[in-house]
C-alpha cells in the first residue's frame, strides 16, 4: 500500500510540474479564486470527496496527536489566509490535512487592500501578500458556518482587527477580536489571535506591551471552554519584541503561539534578488523557512515547552516539516507548498514524517517535539547564539 501511494504521489507532481506553467499565466489571485471554486465544487458532495480522497488523502498511527485537548489526525494544517471566508471545510480532509485555519477574520467587512495585491516570486519559492485582510466579515461567515460539522478536521478560527482605519484605536481594536470571538463561540476547535497582518493601515500595534496586555485580558474573558488560545506573532521582531510577546503569552495563560507570520522585504533583502514585483507586501514560502524556525527554536527554549507552538514558513518537505517539530513546533500549518509543489505534496509530507519519525526511534509525533532542542539553563536562554539569526528588523 506504501508503494502504490509513493507512485500515486509522484504521477501526481509530474501532472501538477506539467499544468503549473499555465497556472501561472493566471493572474495570482484569480487563480486563488479558481482554486477555491474548485475546492468549493470537490466538497459539494460525498462522491467528489471520495473521489478527491483517493488521489490525495494519507493517514498513519504515529502522525495522530492530541495538542492542548484537542486531538488531530495528523499534525499537517492548512494556514490562515488561504480560506479568508471560511467556504472550503468539506474538502480538506479529503486531501490529507488534519487541521484548517480559517480567516483571518475581522468584526467588521473588510475589503482588503485596493489593486493588485498577490505576487508570485516563483524563484524564491515565495508570494508577495498585499491582500489587507479581505474577507466577508465574522457575522456572516459565522452564520454560514453555524452547525456545520466539519466532521474529522479541526478548524482554527484566526481572529484579526479590520484593516478599515488608518487610525488606531485600542478599544475599538479590542472589541473587533471580541466580536469574531463570541461570533464563533460555538464553531470551530481554537483560536488564534493575529496580532501581526504585515498589510494593515495602522501597523502592528500589539507589539507595544501595554496594548497587548489590554488585549489578552479581553481575550480570557470571551474564552470558550476547552478551546485553546493562540497568538500569531510577526516574522520580523527583535529578540527583545518577541520575548516581550511570549512572556505576555505566558503570563496571561495563552495557550501557545503560531509562528510566524510572513516576511517584510525591507528586513530580508538578501532572500529577494532581484524578484521583488512590488514595494509593498510580505513575503510567504522560502525566505521565510529559516527565520520562523529560528524563532520556534529560541522561542520553545524561553518557555521551556509552556508554551504550544505552531510552526509556520516555507514548509515544503518532510524534511522542512521535522526541523519545525525537532525544534519545538507540536503542528504546522502551511499554504505556498500547495501553490509551489501541488495539493499532493500533503500526503508525501505526512508520509515522509512517518519515516523520518520511525529512522530516530518515534512512536508519535508528540515524542520529537523539540528534541533537537534541548532545554538550556534559564540563564542561558537569552543569550543563545542560534537567536542571532532571527530578525534584521533591529
Ligand atoms: C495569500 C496569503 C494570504 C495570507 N493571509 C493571511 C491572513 O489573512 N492571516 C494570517 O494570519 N496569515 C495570512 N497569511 C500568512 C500565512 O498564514 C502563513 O503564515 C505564511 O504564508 C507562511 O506559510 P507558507 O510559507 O507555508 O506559505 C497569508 C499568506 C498568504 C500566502
Amino acid at each position: 500500500m506504501r508503494l502504490i501511494i509513493g507512485i500515486r504521489n509522484f504521477v501526481l507532481k509530474l501532472l501538477y510540474r506539467a499544468v503549473r506553467p499555465l497556472i501561472f499565466l493566471m493572474d495570482p489571485e484569480d487563480a486563488h479564486y479558481m482554486f477555491k471554486r474548485v475546492g468549493v465544487i470537490l466538497g459539494s458532495n460525498f462522491l467528489t470527496r471520495w473521489f478527491t480522497s483517493l488521489f490525495f488523502n494519507y493517514g498513519h498511527r504515529s502522525l495522530n496527536i492530541e495538542v492542548d485537548g484537542i486531538k488531530y489526525r495528523n499534525p499537517l494544517g492548512l494556514s490562515a489566509g488561504f480560506d479568508k471566508d471560511g467556504e472550503l471545510t468539506k474538502i480538506y480532509p479529503s486531501i490529507g490535512f488534519g487541521l484548517a485555519e480559517l480567516g483571518s477574520f475581522t468584526g467588521e467587512v473588510c475589503p482588503g487592500n485596493p489593486g493588485k495585491r498577490l505576487f508570485r516570486m516563483v524563484k524564491s519559492k515565495s508570494i508577495l501578500v498585499w491582500y489587507g485582510l479581505n474577507n466577508q466579515g465574522a457575522e456572516k461567515i459565522s452564520s454560514r458556518l453555524q452547525g456545520v460539522n466539519f466532521g474529522k478536521l479541526k478548524v482554527g478560527i484566526n481572529a484579526a482587527k479590520s484593516n478599515i482605519t488608518p487610525e488606531f484605536d485600542l478599544n475599538d481594536s479590542i472589541d473587533d477580536y471580541t466580536k469574531t470571538m463570541k461570533l464563533f463561540k460555538d464553531i470551530g476547535d481554537y483560536y488564534t489571535i493575529n496580532i501581526s497582518c504585515p498589510n494593515t493601515q495602522d501597523g502592528e500595534p500589539f507589539v507595544d506591551k501595554a496594548n497587548l496586555d489590554a488585549l489578552l485580558i479581553a481575550v480570557n474573558e470571551h474564552r470558550v471552554e476547552g478551546r485553546p488560545i493562540y497568538v500569531k506573532l510577526a516574522a520580523d521582531m527583535t529578540l527583545e519584541e518577541i520575548n516581550i510577546i511570549v512572556d505576555a503569552c505566558v503570563e496571561h495563560k495563552m495557550d501557545g503561539v503560531v509562528l510566524t507570520n510572513l516576511a517584510k522585504p525591507k528586513f530580508n533583502q538578501e532572500y529577494v534578488k532581484d524578484e521583488l514585483p512590488f514595494h509593498k507586501g510580505a513575503m510567504s514560502g522560502l525566505p521565510l523557512q529559516r527565520i520562523s524556525t529560528n524563532v520556534i527554536r529560541h522561542v520553545y527554549r524561553r518557555t521551556r515547552g509552556e508554551l504550544t507552538i505552531i510552526g509556520v514558513g516555507g514548509v515544503f518537505t518532510a524534511k522542512d516539516a521535522y526541523e519545525k517539530i525537532t525544534s519545538g513546533a507540536s503542528i504546522l500549518h502551511m499554504i505556498s507548498t500547495l501553490i509551489f509543489d501541488g495539493p499532493q505534496n500533503i500526503s508525501e509530507i505526512n508520509r515522509g514524517l512517518v519515516k523520518l519519525l520511525k529512522a530516530d526511534g518515534f512512536n508519535s509525533i508528540e515524542e520529537a517535539v523539540g528534541s533537537r532542542n534541548p532545554l538550556p539553563k534559564i540563564k542561558e536562554v537569552n543569550e543563545d547564539p542560534s537567536d542571532k539569526g532571527i530578525s534584521s528588523a533591529a
